[in-house]
């Protein structure tokens, strides 16, 4: 079976790619570095010749509001179109459990607007919602930083690794279509403040996270349920503290970190 992964370079991308080679599929890791472009079309028909299965797992290179809602609906737009010339038979695409609990996000309204896309089309699909990677937790610090404090609201978090996020995909993936989106989580919920001290602490960070009912989460305001999954989710297997302790153990060549 041939399957064209479209950001087959990136985090989730790149462990896609080998998980499915590793399960003797015909893989095709496209993206621009690759001559593939879902926004120019560059490379997107030959890319997707004879192909069953297409996964969309590209991200924007920006995130601001405009960029992002323009970069998913073009990028979709123009994987559909070729997908359904090139007789794809079934579309997986990656968004992000609570999508449109979080509207207020320029991002999220462009996910969902990705997620719609999809759904309209000819193309049989599965939308696969994952909860934030374990991965992201890094970048959920900086963007709530101000000096040397962390305000965070301590909503139910249940973040996954990314390894779990492709394991799952390569799964759906190589499954017919549900035609339906799935949601996939990590496998314990936490708070969400306390991961983020958790994951501090760890790497020595010295930021103090500051629990605030009232502080937003990617200048999103939140609630107790708003980013984790409903019944019926899938669960990953990886922990966030043996994770966590392979993230931060120290190299025997270099320095620690991630
Ligand atoms: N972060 C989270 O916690 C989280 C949670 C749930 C879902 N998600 C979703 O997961 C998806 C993948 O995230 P990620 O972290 O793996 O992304 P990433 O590491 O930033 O990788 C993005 C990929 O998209 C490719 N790309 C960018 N522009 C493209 C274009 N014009 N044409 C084709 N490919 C293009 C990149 O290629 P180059 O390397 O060549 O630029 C790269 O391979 C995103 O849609 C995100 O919304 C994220």
């Amino acid at each position: 079976m041939k399957i064209v992964v479209i950001g087959g370079t990136g985090l989730i991308g790149s462990k896609l790619v080998k998980k499915l080679r590793d399960q003797g599929q015909d893989v095709v890791a496209a993206s621009p570095a690759n001559g593939v472009n879902s926004i120019t079309g560059e490379g997107l028909a030959n890319a997707l010749k004879g192909a069953s299965v297409s996964v969309d797992v590209t991200n924007s290179p920006s995130w601001e509001d405009a960029a992002v809602l323009q970069f998913f609906e073009t990028s979709t737009r123009n994987l559909l179109d070729h997908g359904a010339a090139a007789g794809v038979r079934h579309y997986v695409a990656l968004s992000v459990v609570g999508t449109e609990r979080m509207l207020e996000s320029g991002f999220f309204r462009a996910k969902l607007a990705q997620e719609k896309l999809i759904e309209a089309s000819s193309i049989p699909y599965s939308i696969v919602r994952a909860t934030q990677f374990f991965e992201f937790v890094d970048k959920i610090a900086d963007l709530s930083t101000e000096g040397n404090r962390v305000r965070l609201p301590p909503v139910l978090f249940q973040p996954m690794a990314a390894d779990d996020v492709a394991s799952a995909l390569a799964g759906i993936a190589m499954s017919s279509p549900v035609n339906a989106t799935v949601e996939i989580a990590g496998p314990e919920q936490f708070r969400l403040d306390e991961v983020i001290r958790r994951d501090l602490a760890a790497r020595k960070d010295p930021r103090e996270v500051i629990s605030d009912p009232s502080a937003r989460y990617y200048g999103i305001q939140v609630s107790e349920r708003t980013l984790v999954p409903d019944d019926g989710a899938r669960f990953g297997e990886t922990r966030f503290e043996d994770w966590l302790r392979s993230a931060t153990q120290v190299p025997k060549t270099g320095r620690p970190g991630a």
